[in-house]
């Protein structure tokens, strides 16, 4: 299977699980909406003992060390904090502290012009990022153009399958056309498919051959359990009231602004206001 599997959760717990199940894990993404979810963190918000915004950094910290030392040889992505206003600078400081936290991060910028700025500045230090809250081949596209020059591996882009099928649009297609687009490219770029919400998603992502799925834990249960198939056939069986996402012929070897993402797509800015508003519950005013 040419597929990494990786953990979408924020608890460790869930890591030692994952991996007592499968027998591997090739890594775990974290955001800051599966952090608030951290059993420790809930009951924080339950007690009404809420964390200072330096704390919160710290428990963030603690926990994403706990989930490296369970898969100190996969990657472990962290996000930064972000909303729609959120400067490159401001991202590049918390990926550059983030990323000393534990050998094997990969650091997790949204898709706006200003992530891609920051991502560029980022990988040109070295540091390897994962591109998150993607919606559109254009901003896989941007990504391919900012991180140029990173080496393959050190690279993802996130498109939120899920949550472009609560939007009505087949998230299945938009895998596809991002993969065919990188390998016609010969990208150094991976596709991480994320926001897996059922195990046709997962298995069809397998048979695209997505270089990495990233799936909650009750997902990689139902996987296991079927016996971990790679392929059902099922791939042409898309739900028909899904809209289709056609492929688009991309140029990437333009500058980021090309890809008209100065404008930041509507669902990023949503998955932003998710993310902050689900962060800034866990600290107290
Ligand atoms: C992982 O990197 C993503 O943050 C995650 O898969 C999002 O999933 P959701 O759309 O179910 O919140």
């Amino acid at each position: 299977m040419q597929t990494k599997i990786f953990l979408d959760s924020g608890d460790p717990k869930e890591t030692k699980q994952a991996i007592d199940l499968l027998g591997f894990l090739d890594g775990q993404t974290t955001n800051p909406s599966l952090i608030v979810k951290h059993p420790d963190a809930q009951q924080r918000v339950v007690s009404g003992d809420k964390f200072s915004r330096r704390e919160l950094e710290d428990f963030y910290r603690t926990t994403v060390q706990e989930i490296s030392k369970f898969i100190p040889e996969g990657s472990v992505s962290i996000e930064v904090y972000a909303d729609k206003d959120s400067s490159t600078e401001q991202m590049l400081a918390q990926a550059r502290e983030y990323y000393g936290w534990i050998p094997n991060a990969h650091i997790k910028f949204p898709c706006t012009y200003e992530g891609y700025k920051a991502a560029r500045a980022a990988t040109t230090d070295d540091i390897r990022v994962n591109m998150t809250l993607c919606f559109s081949q254009a901003q896989a596209a941007a990504t391919h153009a900012a991180t140029k020059g990173a080496s393959r591996g050190d690279v993802f882009v996130s498109p939120f399958i899920g949550r472009l099928e609560d939007n009505g649009q087949n998230g299945i297609d938009l895998v596809r056309n991002i993969l065919r687009m990188y390998q016609t490219s010969e990208s150094h770029a991976q596709v991480l498919t994320a926001s897996v919400r059922s195990l046709e998603h997962f298995i069809a992502a397998l048979e695209l051959g997505a270089d990495i799925i990233t799936a909650p834990y009750v997902i990689i249960q139902r996987w296991a359990n079927a016996g971990m198939p790679v392929e059902d056939g099922e791939i042409k069986l898309q739900p028909d009231y899904l809209k289709a996402v056609p492929y688009e012929d991309l140029d990437l070897n333009l500058p980021i602004p090309s890809y008209n993402v100065t404008e930041i797509h509507p669902l990023t800015v949503a998955g932003l206001e998710k993310f902050s508003n689900d962060w800034n519950q866990l600290i107290k005013d």
